[in-house]
C-alpha cells in the first residue's frame, strides 16, 4: 500500500460516462489514496439516466454510495462534498493536494474552467489547482467537439491543465467495457505519476510480426 500523503481531488461533472469516475475511485481507494470528491449538480441527473439510481447528496451517505459502486468497502480515505459548498477545504489554496482529476468532464465544466468561473465547488477547486500551479487533469467526454469546445480545451491546456480525452486504445486487446475504461483511467492517473490501475501497457515486442 502506498502511504497516504496529500489528497487527490476528484471532480465528477455531468458528462456521460460515470463509469470512468467509478473505476478511477476504485483503483485509488484500493491503493490507499485519500480522495476528496465533489460531484456536480448535473451529475446527479446522469446517475439517474445511466444507472436509474439516485445519488444521495448527504456527504456520509454519498461516501457509502460511491464505495458500494466501486466495490471498495474499506481502504483509502474518501470525503464527499456537496456541489454548492464553496466554503469546503478544497475551495482554498491553503489546503494542499496532489491536484485534481475531473472525470468525466462535461463541455460546460470545461468552458467554465477555461473562463475562470467558480460557480460551484467543482469549478472552484479546479480553479484553485490552476492558480496554485498544481496538476489539473480533465477527461472530456463529448462527440463531436464544436470549435468552442476545442478552443476551451486549448485554453485549459495553455493554462497548464492536461487534457486526457475519454478515448481508449485498442492495442491492449480489450475484452470488456472495463478494459476500455481502465485504459483511459490509467492514462489520466499517469499524469499524476500514479500507477495503480491494472492495465496492460504497451510492449514493443507485441508489435513484432
Ligand atoms: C444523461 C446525460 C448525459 C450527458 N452527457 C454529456 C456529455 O457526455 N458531455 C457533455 O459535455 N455534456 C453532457 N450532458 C449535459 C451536461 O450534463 C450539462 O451540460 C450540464 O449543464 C453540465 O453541468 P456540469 O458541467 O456542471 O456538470 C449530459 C446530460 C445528461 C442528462
Amino acid at each position: 500500500m502506498s502511504p497516504i500523503t496529500r489528497p487527490l481531488i476528484i471532480g465528477v461533472s455531468g458528462a456521460s460516462g460515470l463509469i470512468y469516475a467509478v473505476r478511477a475511485l476504485k483503483f485509488l481507494l484500493e491503493a490507499d489514496y485519500a480522495i476528496e470528491l465533489v460531484a456536480s449538480k448535473a451529475s446527479y441527473m446522469v446517475w439517474q439516466a445511466e444507472h436509474t439510481i439516485r445519488m444521495p447528496a448527504e456527504p456520509s451517505l454519498q461516501e457509502t454510495f460511491w464505495r458500494e459502486h466501486c466495490g471498495v468497502e474499506r481502504g483509502g480515505k474518501l470525503t464527499c462534498h456537496p456541489w454548492g459548498d464553496v466554503g469546503a477545504n478544497i475551495a482554498s489554496g491553503s489546503f494542499r493536494t496532489l491536484g485534481m482529476l475531473v472525470i468525466p468532464c462535461s463541455m460546460s465544466t470545461a468552458a467554465k474552467l477555461a473562463a475562470g468561473l467558480s460557480s460551484d465547488l467543482l469549478e472552484r477547486a479546479a480553479d484553485v489547482q490552476l492558480k496554485e500551479g498544481r496538476k489539473l487533469v480533465v477527461v472530456p467526454r463529448e462527440t463531436p467537439f464544436s470549435l468552442i469546445h476545442l478552443k476551451n480545451l486549448t485554453s485549459l491546456a495553455e493554462a497548464g491543465a492536461r487534457i486526457v480525452p475519454a478515448i481508449p486504445a485498442w492495442y491492449h486487446h480489450p475484452k470488456t467495457i472495463e478494459d476500455l475504461v481502465d485504459f483511459v483511467v490509467a492514462r489520466a492517473l499517469d499524469q499524476f505519476d500514479i500507477d495503480c490501475v491494472k492495465v496492460e501497457r504497451w510492449k514493443e515486442t507485441e508489435a513484432e510480426l
